[in-house]
Parts: C-alpha cells; structure tokens; sequence
C-alpha cells in the first residue's frame, strides 16, 4: 500500500466547508421529521451488512430513523447522507454494504478510515442517480474504480489510500459536475483520461499511485486550482499545466519522469506550492517565480542549470529548493563565477572534459565565450 499523501489544506478545506454546510443544512430540518419507512428498513440492513459495530447502537428499529447518527434526512423524511467515520468492524475483512445502493435520495456516502472494509464498490451504487459526494478514503476497498459510478451525479469523488486497482474508467468524463477527484494513494496504472474535470475550483488529486504516459493538455485550461500528480511514473512536458493566467494554487508533480524546459514557463502569480521535485527537467530557474509569493518550492532532483534568479520573493527559497540538480549556482547555492565553466559546459555541451578538470585549457573559441557573457 502505498503512504498516506500529503494533505492539501485546500482541499480539505473545501470538504469542510460542504459537510459543514451540509451539517447545518440538516440539522435545521431533520428534528422533527419522520423518517421514510423504507429507508429505515434499508439502514437496518445497512447496519448489518456492517457487521452491527457499536458506533451503530443508535440505529434501532421502532424509532425515527432521522435521529439516528452518521445520517441525514431532507425535509420529506428521505435518507441523503450516509457518514460512517472510523467504525469497529468486527470481522478482518468486511464487504461495502450493497443495500446503500437502495437509499435513492442519497447525495452523499462517505467512508473514511475504516480499515477492515474491503472488497469492491458494490454495483447498487449505480442506481444513486443522485449521488454527488463519494468519498471513500482510508479503507481496504479494493478492485477497479466502477464505470458505472458515471451513472451518478457526483460533484467529488475522493476514492484515496485504499486498495484500488487498475486504469482509471475514462466513462468518469461524462460526469457533468465532477470538479474533485482525489484518487491518490492506491495503485491506479495506465494513463489519465482527458477531460475528467468540468465547472470551476477544480481538483486534481491522483498521486501515489503508477498512472504513467503524458497528462493530457486539457488540465492545464479552465479553473484548476489543485494538480497532485505525484509518485507516479508519468513523462513527457508538463510546462502548460503553468502559465500566468492559470488560477491555479497547488501543483505537485514530484517524483515523476517528467521532462520538459522550465526556462521560459510563466509561473501563475496565485501559486503557493509547487513542487516540482524528482524529474527530469531541464533549463534554468525561470525569472517569473520572483513574482510569485510561493510557501514551498522544491526544484531539487532534476537537470536544472545556470543562475538563480534573484529579488523579491525569492529571498525565501533556501538551498534545499534547489540542491541536486545539474549546475545550478548563485544564491543561495555558491556563487557562479566559481561554477561558470561547469555550467558552461553543460549549458552549452561544449565538450566531455570531466567537470572536476581544472587544468588550463586552449583558450576557447570567442563564440563560446560570447555566450557565456551574454548568459551570464
Ligand atoms: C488494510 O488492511 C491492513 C491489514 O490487512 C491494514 O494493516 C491496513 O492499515 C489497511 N489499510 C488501510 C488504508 O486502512
Ligand atoms: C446534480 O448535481 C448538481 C450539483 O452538482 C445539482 O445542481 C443537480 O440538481 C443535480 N441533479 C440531480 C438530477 O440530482
Ligand atoms: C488489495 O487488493 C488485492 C487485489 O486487487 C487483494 O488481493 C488484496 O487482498 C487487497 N488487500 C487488502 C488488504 O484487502
Ligand atoms: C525538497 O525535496 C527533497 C527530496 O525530496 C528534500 O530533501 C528537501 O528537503 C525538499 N526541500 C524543501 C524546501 O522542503
């Protein structure tokens, strides 16, 4: 299984927000109301496809079932929320209930941190027409991510560090509203279908996992404000995922193989966190990341070269943004001068000299030297 990712604040933020809102939302509604005959039989059935764990003592029949924890209700009385955060299984290896497929008001299903729940996504879910928040993160579900989930309606699909397997279901870009999807933390391969995101304030959150082949051009348009694509084994350029109108916050495409030139890319000025670590791209330190205020930056690991670019926000990278990378120099590595015929010799491939030969050289010809003034 691969590690647990790195949270985004963002992101979690974001899902704050809608479960709060969607707390209060319901908390204003479901008091009073009386729960739908049907679905209390089918939470009943719910609570012991799960094996009857304590946090579910709650859920008796006889009583209105939109009192009971980990749900919530509309003001008909229908079940549209379904929570389950860290129960005790009972059993080492518990299926997904299947009767959630039968709660058809339900909007949304989250089933975080429960270990012992494996298996697949049962097929019920493909009669949630109205699902629009699948998060299932923290678990041992496993198998293919489920085509059929684009029977749904889902807005964000969270489906992290649990066991899934597989390429990801290109059926998943006809979701109309789906603007999250956070799949990291499993062992997903293949490539990543274009055009999974629509609307605004998207998220795209597939690290840890094998995805490999180009990203798809498409993610780098359109409201994108988080791209995770880390630990994974993807090539090619990723330059357009940058640019300076791009909204985007968070891009994290380290421990990639990545190969692009960096020198001219325009880094967007909203950007706070780029991690482009553990690639193999090239060029220099491009001059636009002065303007941009980032709270992290890590180049390191990759084929960088030339001088870093120095004044405004740059003051605040450190050395361990930069260290490992071809030749790379000036603050805050040493100076350059010291540096300039390593990092000539690599600029330019003038020659195989070993770049530790200090000894005096034939003088070089003027078109060399030229460069490296102009460049340097
Ligand atoms: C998956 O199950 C194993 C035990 O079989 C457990 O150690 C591990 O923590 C589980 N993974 C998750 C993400 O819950
Ligand atoms: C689908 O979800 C959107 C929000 O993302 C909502 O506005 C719309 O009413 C939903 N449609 C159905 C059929 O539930
Ligand atoms: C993870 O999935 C594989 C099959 O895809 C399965 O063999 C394995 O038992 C699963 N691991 C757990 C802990 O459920
Ligand atoms: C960048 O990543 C490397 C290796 O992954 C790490 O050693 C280094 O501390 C990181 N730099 C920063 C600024 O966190």
């Amino acid at each position: 299984m691969p590690n647990c990712t790195d949270h985004n604040p963002n992101s979690s933020s974001f899902l704050f927000l809608i479960f709060l809102f969607l707390f209060f939302v319901s908390v204003s509604l479901s008091s009073s109301l009386d729960c739908n005959a049907g679905d209390r039989a089918t939470l009943l059935k719910i609570k012991d496809q799960l094996g009857n764990p304590p946090e579910l003592a709650s859920w008796q029949p006889g009583f209105n079932c939109c009192s009971w924890n980990a749900i919530e209700c509309s003001e008909s009385g229908r079940v549209y929320l379904v929570a389950f955060f860290r129960l005790t299984l009972q059993a080492s290896s518990v299926p997904v209930p299947a009767a959630l497929g039968d709660l058809p008001f339900l909007r949304t299903i989250q089933l975080d941190t429960i270990p012992g729940l494996a298996g697949p996504i049962p097929s019920s879910f493909s009669k949630l027409s109205q699902l629009e928040i699948l998060d299932v993160e923290s678990t041992n579900v496993s198998g293919p991510i489920p085509a059929f989930l684009s029977r749904t309606n889902l807005s964000a699909l969270i489906l992290s560090n649990s066991n899934f397997s597989g390429p990801i279901p290109t059926a998943l870009a006809s979701l109309p509203n789906l603007r999250y999807l956070d799949l990291s933390g499993n062992r997903l391969s293949g490539q990543i279908p274009p055009g999974l995101l629509h609307g605004t304030f998207r998220f795209l959150i597939l690290s840890d996992n094998q995805l490999s082949g180009e990203i798809p051009k498409d993610y780098g348009e359109g409201d994108i404000d988080t791209v995770d694509l880390s630990h994974n084994e993807l090539t090619g350029d990723a330059s357009f995922l940058l640019g300076i109108t791009k909204p985007a916050t968070k891009l994290d495409l380290s421990w990639n193989e990545l190969a692009f030139d960096l020198t001219r890319v325009m880094v967007p000025h909203g950007l706070t966190y780029l991690d482009l670590s553990h690639n193999r791209i090239k060029g220099r330190v491009p001059k636009s990341l002065k303007d941009v205020r980032l709270h992290y930056l890590n180049l390191t690991y990759n084929e960088l070269c030339g001088e870093i670019p120095t004044g405004r926000f740059m003051v605040y990278h450190k050395a361990d943004s930069y260290l490992h990378n071809k030749c790379l120099c000036g603050t805050p590595l040493p100076a350059c001068r010291r540096l300039s015929r390593k990092i000539l010799e690599c600029n330019e491939h003038i020659n195989d000299r070993p770049l530790w030969d200090s000894a005096p050289r034939v003088p070089s010809p003027v078109k060399k030297n030229s460069k490296m003034q102009r460049a340097y």
